[in-house]
């Protein structure tokens, strides 16, 4: 068995939102999500066995509640019964709306199950992730990825190959962590929000749409679907008892920024999260001049430019970069 293992992720972006839970416990999720992993951002874990389970994020000790299913899971699957010790680094804000639990988990359960001496398919990894963080079963893979709605798994549809020239411009509106975890928000928003029932129905649909959309890499026509799902998930949102608000005045200004280089003729697409970051597709061709009126109209947002990523890396010993 090996003494010291790492892995490196990165982050799963949806296009089409998982929000909602069909099964708490097991984090199942209640609506169909299509993602894309990001290049650009990182998670590095490095995990050794320890006397009880314990992560330490970015130097901090994190609190061990928010992790016990994911390693009660993984022992299990693994039939194993050690504990691990976790050093994690994300080279991007945590918990800010930039889904770092989704890389984060997703190469935790790649390394805690190498140190395990076991080589376990992606699946089984996505399955595991999927128990610490839903968008983590899509981060195991790279380029885009179906997370089903009540899957275990999330299914790997197009590798990063598939389209090199998409970009992402992610919009750092503010670094510091949410008020309210995705967590939290999901379940208020399940049990308040009148709309949830209705955005959990029309999910499939949307979903369905932007599928055959990507397929034919038609950003003109999957724009509008990415653009949809993320107004109706904030929708139900909004219309939570206490209703919950992510967006800052400058999320507003970007959102209204892309409808602007939208009427000029350049296909972005932008969308949000459990956060203030607002996130905008483009073609390649145009994220440099997009990248500029940015940073010209709106100088107090930093932008870091992303585009398709290769799923989880692990190997033995301390991560090499
Ligand atoms: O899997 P979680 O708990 O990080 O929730 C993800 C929620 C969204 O980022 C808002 C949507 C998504 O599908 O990634």
């Amino acid at each position: 068995m090996p003494e010291k293992t790492w892995a490196m992720a990165h982050p799963s972006l949806a296009l089409i939102k998982y929000w909602g839970k069909s099964d708490k416990e097991r984090n199942l999720p209640a609506t169909p999500s299509l993602a894309l992993t990001l290049s650009g951002l990182h998670s590095k874990v490095e995990v050794q066995a320890g006397s009880s389970d314990q992560v330490i994020l970015d130097g901090k000790e994190q609190p061990q509640e928010r992790y016990q299913l994911f390693f009660d899971n993984l022992r299990r699957v693994t039939g194993t019964s050690m504990y691990f010790r976790v050093q994690a680094w994300n080279d991007f804000p945590t918990a800010a709306g930039l889904a770092s639990s989704s890389s984060g988990f997703a190469a935790m359960a790649a390394a805690c199950a190498a140190l395990t001496g076991q080589t376990l398919p992606l699946d089984i990894l996505s399955g595991i992730a999927r128990l610490g963080s839903g968008s983590a079963s899509r981060a195991v893979y790279g380029g885009f990825t179906l997370l089903e709605a009540r899957a275990q798994t999330a299914t790997p549809l197009r590798g990063p190959e598939f389209w090199p020239d998409l970009r992402v411009l992610l919009c750092l509106v503010e670094a510091g962590p949410k008020a309210v975890s995705s967590r939290e928000a999901m379940e208020q928003t399940r049990l308040t929000s009148p709309y949830y029932s209705a955005w959990v129905e029309d999910a499939p649909r949307l979903t369905r749409q932007a599928c055959e959309a990507l397929e034919q890499k038609d950003l003109d026509r999957l724009g509008p679907l990415i653009r949809l799902s993320y107004q109706r998930m904030f929708a139900t949102m909004f219309s939570a008892d206490p209703p919950i608000l992510y967006w800052k005045p400058g999320s507003l200004e970007i959102i209204h920024l892309a409808e602007e280089l939208r009427r000029s003729g350049i296909s972005v697409w932008e969308t949000m999260d459990a956060g203030p970051q607002v996130k905008l597709f483009c073609p390649a061709a145009d994220s440099d001049r997009v990248r500029q009126i940015l940073e010209q109209r709106l100088p107090a947002i930093r932008v870091i430019v992303a585009g398709p990523a290769p799923g989880v890396r692990w190997g033995q010993g301390s991560c090499p970069v």
